[in-house]
């Protein structure tokens, strides 16, 4: 049997078309992620074609349409619509749409990034039907399992057929839950890929705070901008008063040495609006914006003094760019940033984070280095890798041949 770009031609002359991977994504962080894969793997002329999926989980034209179109991404030949619901039915109603478009498409493999809602549930799906699972992002550790994203990422992990991760470390912690090595490919970080090709394209600061009351304190200097950049959205940060009334006043009494920008996710703009606190911040220190683009976020991440977080992604991108990062929380499953790079855990507690804050004012911060592989080709990696994978499995009618990873092999494997 031999392939041609989409087509598979046996040597009786029997000719099938190349079944597609359903590429799966949901929520804000999976789109930049998700578009240099969709890139590299359409670069390898349909030998394994992309169809991408959207659950819905994300909705609103600021988490969504402007990243599409920034990142270069094709529209969703598939959009579930699933919107915003309690952790149970979300996950359900994806896995509910997303079963048909498994039937329909009898793709070779469902590839899901990140640990989002959408990325378990349609995970699930595949695995249940015997269709290889692909996760992307695989590995990462908080060991916080009050997180919804720790439980998504353990559960993805287990019922993924091949794991891709982005730093080494994690392999020790897959290997720890019984995970072989046979089913895993260390090839750096895709979400890198798509910052590397974007950073000369961001939007420049001066445009983003332009008219905006904050600009000048943040331009006081003629010399260079200074200024913090904030993103809150964990529930555990922010669904509760008393947690969030804290962290608020941190941030204030970090703005009077630092101006500060606030780019707010619809979670926290409800609960400010809920615990009565959406004027507790003074406008000429801290600028609050609606959701940014992806290209406005990377223009005022670059250039900013340091970064306070609560994000995984911005611990990864801060690092990237050598901007010194803060992350708002007890733990960090992306321990790299903090060996190599940008990142330091302040936790929750307001002292501690307005003390390590004035501590980068007065040191500089971390400059750190860029990790192995982050380089800017980790989703050339995948595909290539993928594509291989895919062929070796293919069997002469065009199903995949080998059985499924079973509770066996994985314990064989531990
Ligand atoms: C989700 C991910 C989180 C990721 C974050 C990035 C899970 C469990 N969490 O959290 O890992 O870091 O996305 O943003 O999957 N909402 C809107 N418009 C939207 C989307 C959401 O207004 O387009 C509001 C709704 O009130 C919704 C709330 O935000 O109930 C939370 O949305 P949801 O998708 O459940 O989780 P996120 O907090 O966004």
């Amino acid at each position: 049997m031999i392939s041609r770009d989409e087509q598979t031609i046996d040597h009786d002359g029997t000719v099938e078309t190349a079944r597609p991977i359903l590429c799966v994504v949901g929520a804000r962080p999976n789109y930049m992620k998700m578009a240099p894969i969709i890139r590299a793997l359409a670069a390898l002329g349909n030998a394994v074609p992309p169809v991408l999926v959207h659950t819905g989980q994300h909705y609103d034209a600021a988490m969504n349409d402007s990243f599409f179109t920034a990142l270069g991404m094709p529209r969703p030949a598939v959009n579930l619509e699933v919107g915003s619901a309690s952790h149970a039915v979300q996950t359900a109603e994806i896995m509910k749409r997303f079963e048909p478009v498994v039937d329909a498409h009898r793709p070779a493999a469902v590839l899901v990034v990140g640990d989002v809602n959408s990325t378990i549930a349609c995970a699930l799906v595949a695995a249940k039907k015997g269709i290889p699972v692909v996760h992307v992002e695989a590995g990462l550790r908080g060991c916080d399992r009050a997180m919804p994203e720790g439980v998504n990422r353990v559960l993805t992990d287990q019922i993924a057929d091949l794991l891709y991760t982005t730093e080494r470390s994690a392999a020790a912690n897959l290997h720890a839950e019984g995970i072989g090595d046979e089913r895993i490919v260390f090839v750096g970080n895709v979400m890198i890929d798509t910052l590397l090709a974007n950073v000369e394209a961001a939007v420049p600061v001066a445009t983003t705070l332009a008219g905006l009351p904050i600009a000048d304190a943040v331009f006081a200097d003629r010399d260079a901008a200074s200024y913090g950049v904030v993103t809150l959205h964990r529930p555990s940060n922010v669904d509760d008063r008393v947690t969030l009334t804290r962290l608020i006043g941190a941030l204030g009494e970090i703005s009077a040495r630092l101006p500060l920008v606030l780019a707010l996710h619809p979670r926290t703009r409800s609960r400010l609006a809920e615990f009565g606190l959406s004027d507790a911040f003074d406008p000429s220190r801290i600028a609050i914006l609606p959701p940014q683009g992806y290209l406005e976020m990377l223009g005022l991440m670059a250039k900013a003094t340091m970064v306070l977080t609560d994000s995984g992604g911005l611990q990864e991108e801060t690092t990237a760019l050598g901007v010194p990062c803060l992350t708002i929380r007890e733990n960090t499953e992306r321990p790299i940033t903090i060996a190599e790079g940008t990142n330091t855990l302040c936790g929750t507690d307001a002292r501690r984070i307005v003390d390590s804050a004035f501590e980068i004012l007065a040191s500089g911060g971390k400059r750190g280095r860029a990790p192995e592989l982050w380089d800017g080709h980790a989703a050339e990696r995948i595909a290539r890798h993928l594509a291989g994978w895919i062929a070796a499995r293919r069997g002469r009618d065009g199903t995949i041949a080998e059985p499924k990873t079973t509770i066996g092999s994985i314990r064989k494997a531990a």
